[in-house]
């Protein structure tokens, strides 16, 4: 084919959409907590502090560590069993239907899938601000308008104000405990915006933080066959996020649209392994949530006590209001080799730090205090775009 002129009218629809298709296929990222504080992140120098991307320092359980090693024998095969007894195990437990569930290596990709299945150019997105970015980024490959309803005075989603801004909307993004503040939706907001909402949406619930909270998790209305997907991850209280599980629960014909894109993979079988221990250890979720908010309610304490001030957490991260530029602060604490979260442009004084462990936090706290102290904050900062490396010597991307 020589040029455009010389092709028929059927092979010119063809090479369009084919060419469509390739724009899009190129555009299609997904995004992650983990790509998303990469993209601010500096070289890491040995002994680095990591509070950036609210992973969880204590990694996977012994169990599930235990379970790892005893597959890695079969690693050989593709061994979908391991999917099933996951899912056995998991809606057993839940009371649900299987066929209710999709398992996939995280819950980035069905979240983006969702967004991809329900928005379009004339179906909107629609998330709270400050809200987690990565549906965003998704909403803007299906072309979708994103409308932003700030959090309400006690840091909720407003989901009268979500419902309102948005007649044309395909979908809605809550996530609660949300990122980046840790504030919660209660369940009946969710049952209000799922009465309210425009027909043919749906409500899409992202509970990656749940455990960490006293919340109630929305998978009831999604037994109650209502129009709703509730994301589970295992990167967070499990301690998973370089192994890779994540879920979709929703009614089988609202998945059925995730399916276009994917979700009948092979996962990988030690994340099935390890996933599947998580979920049978009995005491995981109670210890590491007490943990957590332990060290949490520390670090407040220690704020309150320097005059700063923070929105109240149910969950592994927290927004820091430092009064000043939040980037300043961010250079200038990963000068002290602390490495915190990214801010939010709605909130330009405000820090996102993850709840590492009590020395980790230590180290926080005396880095906060000395920059603080310190009216010319920046200076000794690593520049960006060099080869990454973890304080453990490993290196990202490796080279
Ligand atoms: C709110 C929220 N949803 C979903 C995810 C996806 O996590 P993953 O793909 O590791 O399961 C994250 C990761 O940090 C998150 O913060």
């Amino acid at each position: 084919m020589k040029s455009n002129e010389t092709l028929s009218k059927g092979s010119r629809r063809t090479f369009l959409q084919l060419s469509a298709a390739a724009t899009a296929a190129m555009a299609f990222r997904i995004s992650t907590e983990a790509s998303l504080a990469a993209e601010e992140r500096k070289v890491f120098h040995p002994g680095a502090v990591v509070i950036d991307a609210n992973e969880n320092p204590l990694g996977p359980c012994d169990a599930a560590r235990k379970a790892i090693v005893d597959m890695a024998p079969q690693g050989g095969r593709y061994s979908y069993w391991l999917k099933e007894e996951f899912v056995k195990t998991f809606t057993e437990m839940e009371g649900l239907k299987p066929e209710y569930l999709r398992v996939f290596p995280g819950s980035s990709e069905p979240l983006h899938f969702s967004v991809l299945s329900f928005t379009s150019p004339t179906k909107s997105y629609v998330t709270a601000d400050p809200g987690y970015e990565a549906g965003m980024k998704a909403a803007k490959i299906s072309g979708a308008r994103i409308v932003k309803t700030p959090l309400t005075k006690t840091y909720s989603h407003d989901i009268k104000a979500m419902v309102v801004a948005a007649p044309d909307a395909g979908l809605f993004y809550v996530c609660t405990p949300n990122n980046p503040t840790g504030s919660m939706t209660s369940h009946s907001d969710l049952e209000q915006l799922v009465a309210a909402k425009p027909k043919r949406s749906v409500v899409l619930v992202d509970e990656a933080y749940i455990h960490f909270s006293d919340g109630v998790s929305a998978i009831d209305l999604v037994k109650a066959n209502q129009d709703v997907i509730v994301l589970r991850t295992f990167s967070k209280i499990y301690g998973m996020a370089g192994i890779r599980c994540g879920m979709a629960i929703a009614r089988p014909d609202l998945l059925a649209k995730l399916e276009n894109f994917s979700g009948w993979s092979a996962m990988p079988i030690t994340a099935m392994a390890a996933a599947t221990a998580s979920l049978k250890h009995e005491h995981l979720l109670s210890e590491r949530k007490q943990l957590n908010a332990v060290i949490r309610q520390k670090t407040f304490d220690r704020l309150a006590g320097l005059g700063y001030a923070y929105v109240p957490s149910q969950s592994n991260c927290f927004m820091l209001d430092a009064k000043r530029p939040a980037k300043e602060v961010i250079d200038a604490m990963a000068a002290r080799n602390v490495y915190i979260g990214r801010s939010w442009p709605v909130w330009p004084t405000h820090v996102r730090i993850t709840v590492g462990t009590q020395p980790e936090m230590d180290a926080f706290h005396e880095a906060f205090v000395a920059v603080m102290k310190n009216s010319t904050t920046t200076g000794n900062v690593p520049s960006l775009n060099k080869r990454r490396s973890y304080p453990d010597g490993q290196s990202w991307p490796s080279v």
